[in-house]
C-alpha cells in the first residue's frame, strides 16, 4: 500500500509578517501596501482604529494579506507596550514610521506636546527596535526601517523635530555596525518634503515650497526598498535631496543653518 501524499503546507501560512507604525496615512500607508503586494501579512499600529480596519480590508481585498490591528498611542508607555508585546512574538520586517512635527515656537509650545513628539519620534523607535531584534537576530534574518528625515541630516531652525530625527539617524547608523554579520539590516530613511497629511496635521504652511522639492509616497517607498537591496544604511530619496545632503555635509555648519532656514522654512516650527 502506498503512503498517503503529504499535504503541502499552505503558502498562506508561509507569508512573512511586517509591522508598520503609522499606516493610517501618508508614508506608512505606502509601506503597508508595498509590503502587502510583496507577500507580507501586516501588523498595523496607529491610534485611529477605524482607519486601521479600513486599511486591513483594503490589504485583504487588494493583495490577499491578513492584518492584525493594534490601536495604540505610541506617545504612551501603555501603547508602546502593546506593540512591544507583539514584536516579542517575532516579525520579519519593522517599519518605525509614525511621527509628527509641530508648528509654533519652541518656547511657547506646550511641554506635553513636545514630550509626546519625543516619545513617538524617538522613544517608540528605540523601544520597538529593541523588542523586534532578538527574534530577527535568532533567525539571522530581518529588516528594520526607521523613518528619519533630511532634517535629521541637516539641522535647521526647527529644534525638537530635527533633533528627534538626528537621533533616529545616529541610532540606526550605530546599530548597523552592531548588526553586521547577523543577517539583520537596519536603514534610516531620510526623505525631504513628501505629499502627506504631515504638514497639515502640524499646522505648517507649505504653499511657497517649489514643486520640485516635493516627493510622493510611492517614490519614497521605492527608494527605501531599492536602497535596502543595495545594503545602504542611509537612504535619501530623490536627486534634489541627494544633492542637498551631499553639499550640506561638505560646507560649514553655519552655511548649512542658513541654507536650511531658506529651503526648510525653519521659522514657525519646533
Ligand atoms: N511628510 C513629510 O514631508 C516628511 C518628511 C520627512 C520625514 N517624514 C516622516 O515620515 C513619517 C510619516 O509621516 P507622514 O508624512 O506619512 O505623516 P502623516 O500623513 O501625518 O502620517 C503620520 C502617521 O503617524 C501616526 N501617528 C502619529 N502620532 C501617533 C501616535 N501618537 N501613536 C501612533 N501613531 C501615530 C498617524 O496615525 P494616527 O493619527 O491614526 O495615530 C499616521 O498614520 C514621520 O515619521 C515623519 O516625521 C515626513
Amino acid at each position: 500500500m502506498t503512503a498517503e501524499p503529504i499535504e503541502p503546507v499552505s503558502p498562506r501560512k508561509l507569508r512573512p509578517v511586517a509591522l508598520v507604525t503609522g499606516p493610517t496615512s501618508g508614508l506608512g500607508a505606502g509601506y503597508a501596501r508595498h509590503l502587502a503586494a510583496r507577500g507580507y501579512d501586516l501588523v498595523l499600529v496607529a491610534r485611529n482604529e477605524l482607519k486601521l480596519r479600513s486599511l486591513a480590508d483594503d490589504l485583504r481585498l487588494g493583495f490577499g494579506a491578513d492584518s492584525e490591528i493594534i490601536a495604540a498611542d505610541l506617545a504612551t508607555q501603555q501603547g508602546r507596550d502593546l506593540v512591544i508585546d507583539r514584536l516579542g512574538r517575532g516579525v520579519e520586517f519593522l517599519v518605525n514610521n509614525a511621527g509628527f512635527g509641530t508648528s509654533g515656537e519652541f518656547w511657547t509650545a506646550p511641554t506635553e506636546l513636545l514630550q509626546a513628539q519625543l516619545d513617538v519620534n524617538v522613544t517608540a523607535v528605540m523601544q520597538l527596535t529593541r523588542a523586534a531584534l532578538p527574534s530577527m537576530v535568532a533567525a539571522a534574518k530581518g529588516t528594520v526601517v526607521n523613518v528619519a528625515s533630511v532634517a535629521g541630516l541637516l539641522a535647521g531652525r526647527g529644534s525638537t523635530y530635527s533633533a528627534s530625527k538626528a537621533y533616529v539617524v545616529s541610532f540606526s547608523e550605530g546599530l548597523s555596525g552592531g548588526l553586521a554579520g547577523t543577517g539583520v539590516q537596519v536603514q534610516a530613511l531620510c526623505p525631504g518634503f513628501i505629499r502627506t497629511e504631515f504638514h497639515e496635521r502640524a499646522g505648517i504652511e507649505m504653499s511657497t515650497i517649489p514643486r520640485f522639492m516635493w516627493l510622493n509616497v510611492e517614490q519614497v517607498v521605492h527608494a527605501s526598498m531599492s536602497d535596502l537591496s543595495k545594503g545602504k544604511v542611509i537612504s535619501v530619496p530623490g536627486a534634489q535631496y541627494k544633492l542637498l545632503t551631499a553639499v550640506g555635509t561638505k560646507i560649514p555648519k553655519s552655511a548649512v543653518r542658513k541654507l536650511t532656514n531658506v529651503v526648510g522654512r525653519g521659522r514657525g516650527r519646533t
